[in-house]
């Protein structure tokens, strides 16, 4: 099942309320870690930053905190934007909240130092173009870091299974808005595996790519410099 980008959009607008408490929940609290480590990753101090779908913007932040002196958070969600727009920055850090579409980035070539993207790529219509589009605002050897699910491989395949194809679209259904998550088990499905995101990653103008698995491999560090 893929979303049209209308209706992703709206989604999230619905899904706002309940998506830093599903977040929490979702992964036992594991995904400030991971974030902290995709800002780490990717940003040294003194860049621009870019966080492209940027949701309620807790990526943003930890790039600001990992040093980065200015950092844009884009997303095409005004319902998200607005959760992001009430969080603090922290001192020393400028962050400016965007609405616009990661597909056609209102950026000129080449705009910011590195880049991230945080459970973003998954709900694009066209990965192949965003990733290009990441790759235009960078800086020749900018970074970029994505952290994605990924699918499940391993002993604990089992379990990620029933968590996120039953247990995470139940427990949306229980709170407001979040009869949503029913659709993830489905995006994390049709999405491409570690391996494939990395060879896409390359063909759409990056080196040194890496990934690392996180989670137990449910979810996947992807990280690039731009060529
Ligand atoms: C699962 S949320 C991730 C939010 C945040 N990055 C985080 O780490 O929690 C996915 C976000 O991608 C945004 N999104 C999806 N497609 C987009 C697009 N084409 N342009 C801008 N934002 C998009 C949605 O509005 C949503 O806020």
């Amino acid at each position: 099942m893929t979303l049209a980008p209308d209706s992703v959009r709206s989604m999230f607008d619905r899904i706002a309320p309940v998506y830093d408490v599903m977040n929490r929940v979702m992964t036992a609290g594991l995904d400030g870690r991971w974030r902290r480590m995709t800002a780490a990753a990717a940003v040294r101090p003194g860049n621009r930053v870019l966080d492209a779908a940027c949701g309620t913007g807790d990526l943003a932040i930890a790039d600001a905190s990992a040093g980065a002196t200015r950092v844009t958070g884009l997303d095409f969600s005004e319902r998200m934007l607005e959760r992001a727009r009430r969080k603090a920055a922290p001192g020393g850090c400028t962050i400016e909240w965007i609405q616009g579409d990661m597909l056609a980035f209102p950026f000129a070539d080449a705009t910011f130092d590195a880049a991230t993207v945080g459970f973003g790529v998954r709900n694009v219509a066209d990965l192949e173009l965003a990733l290009r589009e990441l790759r235009r605002v960078l800086v020749p050897d900018g970074r970029l870091a994505i952290l994605e699910i990924t699918q499940p491989r391993g002993v604990l395949k089992p379990f990620f299974s029933l968590w996120f194809d039953r247990v995470v679209p139940a427990l949306g259904k229980v709170l407001p808005g979040g009869s949503a998550y029913s659709y993830l088990p489905a995006s994390v499905k049709r999405f491409p595996p570690a391996e494939e995101l990395a060879a896409l990653l390359a063909e759409c103008g990056f080196a040194d790519v890496r990934f690392t698995l996180l989670g137990g491999s449910i979810v996947a560090l992807h990280t690039g410099r731009a060529s």
